[in-house]
């Protein structure tokens, strides 16, 4: 077993292990006092391993609830969400009993976020299926749902009680889903490790699980640092501000993954035609996302990119914080005008 402890606002363990989902209920008992579970799945997931996570919270004696959502991002919305609230308050869950989140990244944000607010906080432990989710989503604490004005506008930072991945997941996962994940993974290699980023280039078309335990080291000591996104945090939206975009302008057809990484290449491309990294460090970055699948997406016209950044969620008053690549493995933060990071998208698209 591999063990990553995070020491945010809250200190928990994520447990990385072949067959843990059978094994949910003896950890979730050992981190709460908890007697009543919510256990939270979608209708592709649930059917895969909903009765193996049900079967281990009874056998540590969880009295054990479920909903299921319709798998998707369309469901991480206040529907759900209040869905969820109503199971909760009509099963009498009290603030000592906790929600189990075991899906992807939609599965996550949505329990995530009604543990926060449910009797103004109750435990909830994630149990990512998705490369997304087990590298990303179910680390740091953010929460969210999706409202018709944009997606991720309602949320908190909430960490969770503990997180337990088990690999074997991975193995039904659809390819194109597996690809959305590698593009988090690679923009982990870009910003932060250049040797994980070689191991990539290296390795065959799935990565292991010391790679997988790799990215969530690196967001780890990145939370760690900058739990609220003040600045270091920053780091992780790379290719994000113009990923938002593509996602926005293609009316979420494009999925996130394959938006952020033609996010990263636009940028790159900027930062090589800039002079800030070299020919060949954009080259590796598009060879990479190549290898996995992420290929460009045809052209959405800069213009359109550029209306939609003007009303990213994370734009700061006239300005913007883009993240810059300097060399693979190194990337800074740079705060500008809209205006310039609309002259860096034309440069870069
Ligand atoms: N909280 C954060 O920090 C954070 C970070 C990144 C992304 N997100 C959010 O995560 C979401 C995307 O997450 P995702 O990519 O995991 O999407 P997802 O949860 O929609 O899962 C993708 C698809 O894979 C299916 N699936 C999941 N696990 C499976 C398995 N093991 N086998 C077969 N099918 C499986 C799901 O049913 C779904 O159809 C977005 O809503 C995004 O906003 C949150
Ligand atoms: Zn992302």
């Amino acid at each position: 077993m591999e063990k990553v402890i995070v020491s945010a606002s809250k200190k928990y363990e994520i447990l990385i292990d072949e067959g843990i989902l059978d094994n949910v209920g003896k950890h979730v008992s050992r981190c709460c006092s908890a007697s009543k579970v919510l256990l939270v799945s979608d209708t592709n997931v649930f059917p895969l391993y909903g009765e193996r996570v049900i079967s281990s919270l009874e056998d540590s004696g969880l009295e054990t609830i479920y909903y299921v959502i319709t798998a998707g991002e369309s469901s991480k919305n206040s529907e759900s969400l209040f869905e969820l609230i109503d199971v909760l308050a009509d099963n009498e869950f009290t603030r000592f009993d906790v929600i189990v989140a075991l899906g992807g990244g939609v599965v996550g944000d949505l329990a995530g976020f009604c543990a926060s607010i449910y009797l103004r906080g109750i435990k909830f432990f994630q149990v990512p299926t998705t490369l997304l989710a087990a590298v990303d989503s179910s680390v740091g604490g953010k929460t969210a749902i999706d409202i018709a004005q944009g997606k991720n506008l309602v949320g908190s930072f909430y960490q969770p009680s503990g997180v337990f991945f088990d690999p074997q997941a991975l193995s039904t996962l659809p390819d194109e889903v597996y690809a959305d994940g590698m593009a988090e993974v690679i923009k982990y290699g870009v910003i932060l490790d250049g040797e994980l980023f070689s191991q990539l280039e290296a390795c065959g078309d799935h990565i292991g699980v010391e790679q997988i335990k790799r990215c969530i080291e690196i967001k780890r000591d990145v939370v760690e640092k900058d739990e609220f996104e003040g600045g270091m945090r920053k780091l992780l939206n790379f290719g994000h501000t113009f990923g938002h975009a593509t996602e926005k302008v293609s009316g979420y057809s494009v999925s996130h993954g394959r938006a952020v990484s033609m996010g990263m290449r636009i940028i790159a491309k900027a930062c090589y035609e800039l002079g800030s990294c070299s020919f060949d460090d954009y080259s590796r970055l598009c060879a990479l996302l190549d290898k996995f699948s992420l290929e460009p997406i045809a052209a959405f016209k800069g213009e359109a990119l550029a209306d939609a950044m003007l009303f990213d969620k994370k734009r700061e008053g006239d300005s913007i914080s883009l993240v810059l690549m300097d060399a693979i493995g190194k990337c800074r933060v740079e705060k500008m005008s809209v205006f310039e990071a609309v002259k860096i998208l034309y440069l870069g698209s």
